[in-house]
């Protein structure tokens, strides 16, 4: 018990570890909370430092999903790797480093639902690809990737990791209210071109 737990709060930690600020900042001297769309998350890294440091973000951002959850299907079972989801993409959204202010989750979320449940990240990560590409605008596919989520993993995966899939797919949601609201207003950037 004691070391569920404490695997927990690692996975929060791991979660937390800001890595687009730390790759924009090592590679190009650029904090991405200050410009572009001011998110720390690999579509600003890639607007403000280019395509390879936003995908090596992008990388990195999911493998701290990916590699906490897969151990913790081992230490405990489905509903408790759901629960370490939660915890990572908790981490990445309000991490203790950055004073809770972090990044939208999406890629940690993909990186964790692949260990939780690979069908369900795959179909949802690739329909999100799909509508970036249709759209030109991340915030759509990631939007749409959250709201496709719960089905995808209700369809593919064990009902276990259903709850908490769906509530990562709420806060990607909420994280995404200034999207929102600039896509309704038709001020969102598209991802190729760089953010003022
Ligand atoms: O996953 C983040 C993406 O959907 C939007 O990023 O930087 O355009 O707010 P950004």
């Amino acid at each position: 018990m004691l070391a569920k737990i404490l695997w927990l709060g690692l996975a929060y930690l791991a979660g937390s570890f800001p890595f687009g600020l730390f790759i924009a900042q090592a590679a190009r001297g650029i904090d991405p909370r200050t410009a572009g769309s001011g998110n720390i998350g690999a579509t600003n890294v890639a607007r403000l430092c280019g395509t390879k440091l936003g995908v090596l973000t992008l990388a990195c951002d999911a493998l701290k999903g990916f590699v906490p959850v897969a151990v913790a299907w081992k230490l405990g079972g489905g509903w408790y790797a759901s629960l370490t989801a939660l915890a990572c993409v908790g981490g990445h959204m309000f991490p203790v480093f950055l004073h809770y202010k972090g990044g939208k989750g999406v890629a940690t979320a993909i990186g964790a639902v692949l260990a939780l449940c690979p069908w369900a990240a795959v179909v949802s990560g690739l329909s999100c690809a799909a509508l970036i590409a249709a759209s030109g605008f991340v915030s759509v596919g990631s939007l749409f990737f959250a709201a496709s989520l719960p089905f995808t993993a209700a369809w593919f995966g064990p009902w276990s990791i259903v709850p908490f899939t769906t509530a990562i797919a709420a806060l990607i949601v909420w994280k995404h209210k200034d999207n929102i609201r600039r896509l309704l207003a038709r001020e969102e950037k598209p991802w190729r071109k760089k953010a003022g």
